[in-house]
């Protein structure tokens, strides 16, 4: 993909379905007996690879565009062959969680990225509550032996991840007893809102302890995916980055572990308001308008700094964070991250490769970088390193520097958002 300096986005868009809640909808609609209609679902290949596999479940589904209904039953079937969740760490991990309390062994694999991405982290919790996995030294392949009786645990978390959070509360749907996960920072609670929404009720007291009692019932029902907030970013960094923008993004969802990076955009200068605030859900749904600007000196500078408990919420958005950190009066600095590196790609590396190839002053460190700024960024070769929010971070980086840039590698925008040059395209004034 060849990208070069824009002038300013301008104009209102709506954005596919989010990620995260189009997979668990799914499941919970999978696991619910009766029909469940979910509209706005992502087009993210990370979620056809989970409905894929819940198709090989024997969960009835049928899909039309984004419209998605699915006849959800307690008990799956075994699957004849390995499930293959592509790309998707969500698939994997979340599922194996639904598969916990499943009497049958399966096997689940993904593509070279995934069976390289650590599984210990749910091993360990789904093993404590009785199911069987074997791995590759703690990698995938899993094949997995669900439990004839699954047992609650207490567990705390030793990363913070919602992925494994969210695979111990399905498997917790199955227990006979209290299932609680202690998080020492909060991430994302879509789990926990849209168990509420479809009649399982998950409590997270102040110390982020959630609690669901089992054995519990999820009930069918219709839902209306709200736009992806992450997808969103990308769109609401451009028009920060370049001055004169003003752009809206309608029906976007505002959950507020996920939705942290517009207060760090705000804090280094960026015009940004949300209105039309509802609920789908429990989860909040609402309208960002953004206009362009950074601020030329910084009144606070602990907004330099992103750190511990703010990681997990900004988790998805830190590379292309660094990217208009670049641009920050002062630079910034990203730590505690270390959890990037396990993700679709090495994000730091990625990262600070891409940077320092457009100019930037980037030092890495095993857990963050610190980016020097403001940097004029130059036009550059780039690689998306196979990982989508790669691709996007360094698109949007490609519209504010100066000459041509390529990025190698584009079309795995795919993963997470197949209309993100299109869309592009159509809010770009040259
Ligand atoms: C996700 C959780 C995050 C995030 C991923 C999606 C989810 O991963 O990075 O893109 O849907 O639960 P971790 O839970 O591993 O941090």
């Amino acid at each position: 993909m060849k990208l070069s300096r824009k002038e300013r986005v301008s104009g209102r868009l709506k954005l596919p379905g989010d990620k995260s809640i189009s997979h668990r909808a799914a499941m919970i609609a999978a696991l619910a007996p009766g029909r469940s209609i979910i509209t706005n679902f992502s087009t993210a290949l990370d979620c056809s690879s989970t409905l894929s596999c819940l198709q090989q479940l024997g969960v009835q589904i049928k899909r039309s565009g984004n419209i998605v209904e699915i006849t959800g039953a307690e008990k799956f079937t075994q699957p004849v062959s390995a499930l293959d969740c592509g790309n998707s760490g969500s698939t994997m991990r979340i599922l194996a969680g639904v598969l916990a309390p499943q009497a049958f062994s399966c096997e689940l694999t993904g593509d070279s990225s995934l069976n390289s991405r650590p599984m210990g982290r749910i091993i360990e919790p789904l093993e404590l509550m009785g199911a069987q996995l074997i791995s590759h030294a703690g990698k995938p392949p899993l094949s997995i032996q669900g439990a004839r009786e699954i047992q609650p645990i207490v567990y705390k978390l030793p990363v913070a991840s919602a992925q494994v959070k969210s695979a111990i509360l399905f498997a917790g749907l199955g227990a006979n007893g209290r299932t609680q996960v202690k998080e020492s920072s909060l991430s994302r609670d879509h789990t926990e809102r849209l168990f509420n929404g479809f009649g399982v009720a998950v409590t997270t007291d102040a110390d982020l302890t959630v609690t669901l009692d089992g054995p519990a019932r999820l009930a069918h029902g219709d839902i209306t995916i709200p736009g992806d907030i992450s997808s969103a970013a990308y769109f609401v960094a451009a028009a920060m980055m370049l001055p004169g923008s003003e752009l809206t993004i309608e029906d976007v969802g505002l959950n507020p572990t996920r939705s942290e990076f517009l207060s760090v955009l705000s804090s280094w200068g960026a015009d940004i308001s949300t209105t039309d605030l509802r609920y789908e859900r429990n989860e909040p749904v609402g309208t960002i308008t953004v206009r362009g600007g950074i601020a030329s000196q910084l009144k606070d500078s602990s907004a330099r700094r992103l750190d511990k408990s703010r990681i997990p919420s900004l988790i998805d958005e830190l590379p292309l964070l660094a990217v208009v950190g670049s641009q920050v009066p002062g630079g910034i600095e990203i730590r505690d991250a270390s959890e990037l590196r396990h993700k679709e790609s090495d994000r730091l590396r990625a990262t600070a490769v891409n940077l320092r190839n457009m100019g930037a002053e980037v030092e890495e460190h095993p857990d963050g970088l610190s980016i020097s700024g403001p940097t004029t960024l130059r036009g550059a070769s780039l690689d998306s390193f196979g990982d989508h929010r790669i691709a996007m971070s360094f698109s949007v980086a490609a519209l504010n520097a100066d000459g041509a840039s390529e990025i190698r590698g584009a079309e795995c925008v795919d993963i997470s958002f197949p209309e993100f040059y299109k869309l592009l395209h159509t809010v770009v004034i040259p």
